[in-house]
């Protein structure tokens, strides 16, 4: 028992975030950048409103078909680093710690505190409310992506799961929504980033050390209950 807490004391403290976190979310990142760029190659392709199109620039893929290639070969980059970061964040209790819970009453008083410019975000080992919201909402979000993105890949296949979501045209417009939701989220989350932006440095050096007798035995246990 001597020799195990020797152990566990001795050992660095970890950094708010691990290299291995940080890996998975710039994959994450660059894929969905790359998502959203070649699917809004495909929607121009037989647009679903008229009075929208997205300006070429902005597109990844030649054409249509070049497109799809991308999508469906980064779709599988993102399925499968969105589902190590899920283990990743479940099995180490990373989710539990900074991510949860969310708390009402908090969000109203940081939506508060932002607007009235008295947003504080000086301790980068704490996530607050508004950011947990953000966090745990867009990741929900990525998942309902994938779920309709398959409906309308394979309608014939999964077409129990087209029906469920209203038909062909339905699932095609809540992928779109979907996608707009990710964007707005893409938005947010980069302009608080560049506003703070030694987060961003801490999303690729690590960031703090989280002091040891805050860990509660979990390697990225925080200041966070
Ligand atoms: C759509 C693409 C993106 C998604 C879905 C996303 C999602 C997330 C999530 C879920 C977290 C929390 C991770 C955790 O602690 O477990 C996070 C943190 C973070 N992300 Fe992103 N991210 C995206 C793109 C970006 C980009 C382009 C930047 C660069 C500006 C960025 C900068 C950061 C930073 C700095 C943090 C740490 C926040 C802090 O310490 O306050 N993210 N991101």
């Amino acid at each position: 028992m001597v020799a195990i807490t020797e152990t566990r004391a001795s050992k660095p403290p970890r950094r708010m975030h691990p290299l291995l976190l940080r890996i998975m979310h710039w994959i994450n990142a660059i894929s969905m950048i790359l998502m959203v760029m070649s699917g809004w190659k495909i929607y121009n392709d037989e647009v679903i409103f008229g009075f929208l199109h997205f300006p070429d620039e902005l597109t990844l893929g030649v054409w249509a078909q070049h497109a799809l290639q991308w999508h469906f070969f980064v779709m599988w980059i993102l399925v499968l680093n969105g589902l190590c970061y899920l283990a990743y964040g479940i099995f180490t209790g990373r989710f539990r710690r900074f991510l949860l819970p969310i708390r009402i009453r908090e969000i109203i008083q940081e939506m508060v505190a932002a607007l009235t410019f008295r947003l504080k975000h000086s301790d980068l080992t704490h996530y607050n409310a508004v950011q947990k919201l953000l966090y745990v909402g867009v990741i929900l979000i990525i998942i309902l992506q994938v779920i309709t993105g398959i409906a309308i890949w394979k309608p014939v296949q999964f077409s129990g799961l087209v029906s469920l979501m209203g038909g062909f045209q339905t699932a095609r417009l809540l992928h779109f929504i979907g996608m707009a939701a990710i964007v707005l989220f893409f938005l947010v989350h980069v302009s608080l980033a560049l506003l703070v932006p030694k987060t961003i440095l801490a999303m690729l050096t690590g960031g703090p050390r989280i002091a040891p007798t805050a860990r509660h035995g979990d390697e990225d246990a925080g200041t966070n209950p």
